[in-house]
Formats: C-alpha cells, structure tokens, sequence
C-alpha cells in the first residue's frame, strides 16, 4: 500500500513516518512530502521525500499524479494560531486550499483521505465534545480548519476527519516546542510561571495521535474521529503534574484565568475530547497525560545522550 504524508518535517509527520516505516506487520510504500529540505530522522531506507509547497496546486497535482497513493495522510497545516489570526489570506492558502488541491488531485486514485482537524473548529462552551457536536470556531484558524472539513467531508474519495488537541512530542532536533518543556525550563531555572486554570483541553502524546491515524488507514474506517489524550485538564494541572514528575519547585506557579492574556486570536474555553468512538471502533488507547511525561522524559535523556556524542 502506498501511503502519501503530508507535513513530515512537522511534529505529528515525524511520528507518522516514524509508525509507518518501523511496523513489521505491514509493508508500506512511504511518500513523504514537506515544504524545503527533509528536516527529519534520515535513517528511513524505504521513503521517497519531495520538497512540496502543498499551495502550489500544479505541483501537489505533479506529486499526486506520479505516486497515485492508495491513501494520503494530511499533516500539513498553519499552525500558529496567532499568526493564523494576522496572516488570514496566507492561512486560508495553506489549511483550506490546499486541501481543495489534494482532493481534487486524489479523485483519479480513489485515495482514502486522511484530514487531520482540531478542537478549535469548536466554539468553547462544552468540555466534552463528541463526533456528532456542532462546530463553531471563533478564530480565524478554527475557521479554516472548519472549512477544509467541511470540503473532505463533501469529497468523492472515501475519507476520515481527524480532531486533535494539543498535541505534546520531541521532535527531530527539538524544533518544537510545548507546554512540559515550558515548564520545566521555567521551574529549573527558579522562574514563576502564570498559567490558566480555564481553559479545559486533552493534550495529546504525538506518538498516540500517529497510531490513531494508523489504526483509521489500517481498518480504512471513514467519518469523524476525535483522536487525543483520554483526560481533560487545565493548563495549570498539566503544570502541577510535570513538576510533580521533574521534582520541581510547584510553588512557582500561579493560578491564572485566560483573562490576564490579550493574544491575537481568541481561544476556545472548554474543547475536551471524548475519544470513546475512536476506542470502540479503533480499539485506540492513548496513555495517560502522567505517563506522556514521563516518555518525554526518557525521549529527552536519549536526544542529551545523541547530542553529547
Ligand atoms: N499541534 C497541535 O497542538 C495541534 C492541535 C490540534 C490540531 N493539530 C493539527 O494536527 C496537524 C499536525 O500538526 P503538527 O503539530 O504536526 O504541526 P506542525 O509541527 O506545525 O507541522 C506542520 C507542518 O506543515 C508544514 N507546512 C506548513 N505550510 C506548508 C506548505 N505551504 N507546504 C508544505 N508544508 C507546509 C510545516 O512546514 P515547516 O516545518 O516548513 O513550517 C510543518 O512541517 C495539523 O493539521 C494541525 O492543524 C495540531
């Protein structure tokens, strides 16, 4: 089976790249496409990488038109939701049109499109969100992501609409950042942190939310899945609970709500995840926020140990 993934010098591509080329029960044909050089683990034998600005509509139909993927994974988006907020025309470009592009390009296969989505399609007043809740974003990358939902759920090529949240991971030279290196660098260094207590999320191991997407691609299951961590926490919890894990001084943090941050683009207050759809169906069992700090821990000891030779 040839698989075509998007994004893969982003955090969730390396993930993906990294389940897919390293399972033994099945052989995949990888197709790994990412704007610029490969920025990522370069022990995989078995891929091919194109440089692909997924705007550019030829070259995505170039790409699409070479390989013929029997199923297209799409990571690749405009992350930044700050920057979503002040680069509206350039966001749309990235997380809505390119997606047109790709299902229009993967209409000759018949590819299985996977769309990777996100909490904040959601307006922010229920905390326990299902498959069947009705979204209602209320920034602009909410919008484009509820936009270029709305055109895979529309498509011809069978699909599946993935919906995510905070996703947390080490990524290849530790290019991204997240809330348990935040933390962590924070308390180590004596420094206070103020962090909001309501705001109501399921962070996400990327190594879980890559076996989601492999379980949706392994069983070719169709329609929406929320995929993301199995707890619903507030920011300030996530941060008692990594300096519990790293020893480190709890004192520093102060409770906060998300009325002391003036940001560019408004946030959903409550987006909890129920994730038994994906359970049931996929047999999908993320770990524990507790033990996702935990493997980023060791992951961390490793990249030190690669780093000092
Ligand atoms: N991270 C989260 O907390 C979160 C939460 C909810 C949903 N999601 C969704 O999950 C998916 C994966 O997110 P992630 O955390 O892996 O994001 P990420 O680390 O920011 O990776 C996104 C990748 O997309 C690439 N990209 C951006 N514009 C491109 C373009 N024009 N052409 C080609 N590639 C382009 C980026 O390239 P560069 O490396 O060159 O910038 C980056 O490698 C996205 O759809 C995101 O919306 C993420």
């Amino acid at each position: 089976m040839k698989v075509l993934i998007t994004g893969v010098n982003g955090l969730l591509g390396q993930k993906l790249l990294s389940i897919f080329c390293k399972n033994k029960d099945c052989s995949f044909d990888i197709v790994a496409v990412s704007r610029g050089r490969a920025r990522f683990d370069g022990s995989y034998k078995q891929l091919k990488y194109y440089d692909l600005d997924i705007t550019h509509r030829e070259q995505v139909f170039n790409i699409i038109h070479l390989e013929k993927p029997d199923v297209i994974i799409h990571a690749a988006a405009m992350t930044n939701v700050d920057y979503c907020e002040s680069h509206q025309e350039d966001c749309w470009e990235v997380n809505v049109q390119s997606v047109v592009h790709m299902l229009q390009a993967a209409e000759a296969y018949n590819s299985f499109f996977v769309h990777l989505s996100s909490d904040f399609v959601f307006a922010g007043d229920k905390r326990f969100l299902t498959e069947e809740d009705k979204p209602h974003p209320i920034n602009f990358y909410g919008q484009s992501k509820f936009q270029a939902e709305k055109f895979v759920l529309k498509s011809r090529v069978p699909h599946a609409v993935i919906r995510t949240a905070v996703v947390y991971g080490i990524a290849h030279k530790m290019s991204r950042s997240n809330i348990i290196f935040w933390v962590k660098r924070n308390l180590e260094d004596g420094k206070s942190i103020r962090v909001v207590d309501d705001q109501y999320r399921s962070p996400t191991l990327a190594e879980d939310l890559a076996t989601g997407c492999y379980l949706i691609v392994q069983k070719q299951s169709t329609g929406i899945y929320n995929i993301a961590g199995g707890e619903v926490l507030t920011p300030y919890e996530m941060a008692i609970k990594i300096a519990d894990y790293f020893g480190l001084d709890k004192s520093l943090i102060t409770r906060t709500d998300a009325s002391e941050f003036v940001q560019p683009a408004k946030r959903p207050l409550e987006t909890g995840l129920v994730i038994d759809k994906a359970k049931f169906e996929l047999g999908y069992q993320p770990h524990s926020f507790d033990q996702g700090v935990a493997i980023l821990a060791s992951q961390l000891d490793e990249e030190y140990c690669l780093t000092k030779g």
